[in-house]
């Protein structure tokens, strides 16, 4: 019913303030889980998911970015020369061919809303992904792909959610759904404190928009922080557009929090071919200990 999703946007002009020093020069987005920056697995699940155009909104310090999906010919001519065909083969696997980045700066960090409206010219009216790379989800199908099976379905909009505790409803945006028409979303109210949250069903970073959305987005005025949020847009759409709160199979990792990336890199090294049997003795060891 819903059309082909072929366009997924990164937001990435975030500063990563809680990650400094580590953030200082360098991205949060490149932040490693292993042997792959955060950014390349939200790449891996939106092509996965059928995107082929992938559209980056960064912010000044995010070079790097932009060099991680670029072709490195002497990088590569080292490589081939070396007979390193494994690794060789892991850096020309990240940008499949047939798939296109575009990188859009958002000049001023007005909000997550702001950042989504800077793709616009890049989107036109196809409907979209929406990836925060900060949300890790580990699953054995990705959660844009989830999404991208339920909008075939019903055709409307959706945002992936979980069950957070209710202390902490004032980090997410928090939605109320009508449970008897397929979980579509009645209320979408962004990091309201516990005893204003309509629910404990809480937004993680994945949606699937329409482009409807861009002309809320460029209405609405500061919202939660001050920041033009794209929680508020969607809150907007909500009268004229069905949109479904979609309760994804898989694990998230906060990994915009110390915490939560620690945790995602314990579960990845743990099933990291090169790293998980060794690892896994490792840790019974310390814990043991
Ligand atoms: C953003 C959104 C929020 C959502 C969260 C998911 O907040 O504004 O609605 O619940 O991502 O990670 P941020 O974490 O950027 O403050």
């Amino acid at each position: 019913m819903g059309q082909t999703v072929r366009a997924a946007v990164f937001p990435v002009a975030g500063r990563g303030t809680r990650f400094l020093p580590a953030t200082k020069a360098s991205p949060k987005e490149m932040l490693p889980i292993v042997d792959k920056p955060l950014i390349q697995y939200a790449v891996e699940e939106a092509i996965e998911a059928g995107a082929t155009k992938l559209v980056f909104v960064t912010g000044s310090s995010k070079r790097a970015i932009e060099d991680h999906f670029d072709t490195d010919t002497a990088l590569e001519q080292a490589l081939t020369a070396s007979g390193k065909t494994d690794l060789l083969q892991s850096i020309r696997d990240i940008v499949p061919a047939g798939v296109t980045c575009i990188y859009i700066r958002q000049g001023e960090p007005l909000g997550l809303g702001h950042a989504v409206l800077c793709a616009r010219p890049a989107i036109g009216e196809e409907p979209f992904f929406v990836h925060l790379a900060d949300d890790l989800i580990a699953g054995e199908t990705g959660c844009l792909s989830q999404m991208a099976t339920e909008y075939d379905r019903h055709g409307g909009c959706v945002v992936a959610v979980e069950t957070v505790p209710r202390e902490s409803t004032s980090n997410y945006g928090i939605v109320a759904v009508d449970e008897n028409s397929q979980n579509r979303i009645t209320q979408i109210v962004e990091k309201p404190a516990p005893d204003e949250a309509p629910s404990d069903s809480a937004v993680v970073g994945r949606y699937l928009l329409t482009h409807r959305i861009f002309d809320k987005l460029e209405r609405i005025g500061e919202g939660a922080g001050g920041e033009i949020q794209l929680t508020d847009g969607i809150a907007d759409l909500l009268d004229e557009e069905a949109i479904y709160a979609y309760s994804f199979d898989g694990t998230r990792y906060d990994c915009g929090s110390k915490l939560g990336y620690l945790q995602a890199t314990v579960a990845y090294g743990l099933e990291h071919p090169d790293t998980g049997p060794e690892f896994r003795e490792h840790l019974k060891d310390m814990l043991s200990d």
